[in-house]
């Protein structure tokens, strides 16, 4: 049986004091894929940073990898990021240190210390990704598409089992794109739940998921005509 891995009731979402979503009732199952997808500013990644909590949820009921939203207190932010991975357009890897360097520095702040450990961990996570040859060079040595690799491998330092990308493949070009995407489908498959803003409709095509569209301030599953 798949257990809901995350699920906002009735939440209404703000961005300062305009409701950006309302009514928004969503349930996501461990193991799924889901695209996340809608006009600028309709309000996606309004709706992922809901998720993980940079957007306090005020209004509404909401649970996300056993942390209840709403009752979120500032200070167990940290531990619910530690059980979620989340990845951004623009990879926002750290300029003035080697990828290795970027990893360990994640690594570090969420309290791993043994050496060997965090370098087992670090090779685990660039062979997963296929990077494990970029290990000591610096993030401007590498393409887009390898630095969007590289943020991906930092989502997967902690294990976690809920992955949020928010438009990943908003900078990438189409082959590149695709690429990204199957190294997220690849991820899906190996057990982790995925959530990706996206508004690239031709790519979401070659691959097909369950989709969530933000529209007119509503959040509601479209059914993917595949023919
Ligand atoms: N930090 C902010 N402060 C105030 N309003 C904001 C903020 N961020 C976004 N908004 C507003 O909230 C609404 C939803 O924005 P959001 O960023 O969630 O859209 P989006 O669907 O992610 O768009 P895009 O496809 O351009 O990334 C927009 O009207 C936007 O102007
Ligand atoms: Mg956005």
């Amino acid at each position: 049986m798949s257990q809901p891995v995350l699920f906002l009731r009735n939440a209404n979402i703000y961005q300062e004091k305009n409701l950006v979503l309302s009514n928004v009732n969503v349930e996501v199952n461990s193991g799924e894929f889901i695209y996340l997808i809608g006009k600028t500013g309709s309000g996606k990644s309004s709706f992922m940073k809901t998720l993980y909590a940079d957007l306090p949820l005020t209004e509404g009921e909401g649970s996300i990898v056993d942390f209840d939203l709403a009752s979120l207190k500032e200070k167990n932010i940290p531990y619910l990021r530690r059980k979620i991975g989340i990845v951004f357009q623009d990879f926002k890897l750290l300029p003035d240190r080697t990828i290795t360097a970027n990893l360990e520095f994640v690594l570090k702040a969420t309290g791993w210390t043994d050496k060997q450990e965090i370098q087992l961990k670090i090779d685990e996570v660039l062979d997963k990704v296929a990077m494990k040859s970029k290990a000591l060079k610096m993030p401007h040595q590498l393409s887009g598409g390898e630095q969007q690799r590289i943020a991906i491998a930092r989502a997967l330092l902690n294990d976690p089992e809920l992955i949020l990308a928010d438009e990943p493949t908003g900078n990438l070009d189409p082959q590149t794109s695709a690429e990204v995407l199957q190294l997220l489908r690849e991820i899906n498959q190996n057990g982790k739940t995925i959530i990706m803003a996206t508004h690239d409709y031709a790519l979401l095509m070659k691959f097909p998921s369950k989709t969530l569209k933000c529209d007119d301030s509503m959040i509601f599953e479209v059914v993917q005509r595949t023919t």
